[in-house]
């Protein structure tokens, strides 16, 4: 099914959804957005979604141009998907590593990315991309911007699921200094507008089990590529 903000099928997905946003007043952090447990009642519904999609596109630790090996492990759903290898950082319409389409992107997934996109203040905001990060302890990204997107006007939507992490937002610059905001499992990151292009990155993963997800974390990064 294709989502449009046309269709008026809206109203109905979000009822589906079962919980209202929340209106926890935001992290104090300029230009971010933390949504305390957006999707914490979606969890387990959630969580099933990314096994339908790991099923047909299996987490995969991508190269960097540069030759390294990523220690986060990643796959995607949607229309487009986000890969890297020694030709560079590209969004491409299928799976590099099966020569298939990406999986669908789960509807449950679409209706909270549009939800906390609502709640952040970005009302038109329609992803086409998920990439889905699956980090282990150790695990950690460092400092980027999201910039191979065609679309700077779109807000990035970012889920955590299972173990808490480190999440740093920076500036504009590289240089500028980065916040520190831990994101714990069902918190929902959105940022967008000037600030669509800040730096950030992820800590190293610290060793724990987390009731759903054992010794995992997992990210939702939803985004309009085109
Ligand atoms: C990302 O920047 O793509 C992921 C952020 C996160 O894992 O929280
Ligand atoms: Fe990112």
């Amino acid at each position: 099914m294709t989502i449009t903000r046309q269709t008026g099928l809206l109203p109905d997905l979000f009822d589906d959804l079962g919980a209202p946003a929340l209106s926890v007043p935001p992290v104090a952090v300029p230009g971010l957005t933390v949504l305390r447990g957006l999707a914490t009642p979606q969890d387990r519904a959630l969580l099933a979604a990314v096994d339908t999609v790991t099923a047909g596109a299996p987490f995969r630790h991508l190269v960097t141009p540069g030759g390294y090996t990523m220690s986060v492990a990643m796959t995607n759903c949607g229309r487009l998907g986000w890969v890297s290898d020694r030709a560079g950082y590209r969004y491409d319409p299928r799976d590099p590593q099966t020569g298939r389409p990406w999986p669908a992107m789960p509807d449950l997934f679409t209706c909270l990315a549009l939800r906390a996109a609502d709640a952040a203040g970005f009302a038109d905001f329609v992803p086409d991309a998920c990439l889905i990060n699956l980090y282990e302890p150790g695990a950690k990204l460092s400092l980027h911007q999201d910039r191979d997107e065609g679309d700077f006007t779109a807000p990035i939507v970012s889920v955590s699921l299972g173990l808490p992490a480190t999440f740093l937002f920076g500036g504009l610059k590289r240089t500028d200094r980065q916040m520190p905001v831990p994101l714990i499992h069902g918190d929902v990151a959105v940022w967008g507008g000037p600030w669509r292009l800040a730096y950030h990155g992820v800590r190293a993963l610290k060793a724990g089990t987390h009731p759903l997800l054992g010794a995992r974390r997992i990210n939702l990064t939803f985004r309009k590529a085109v």
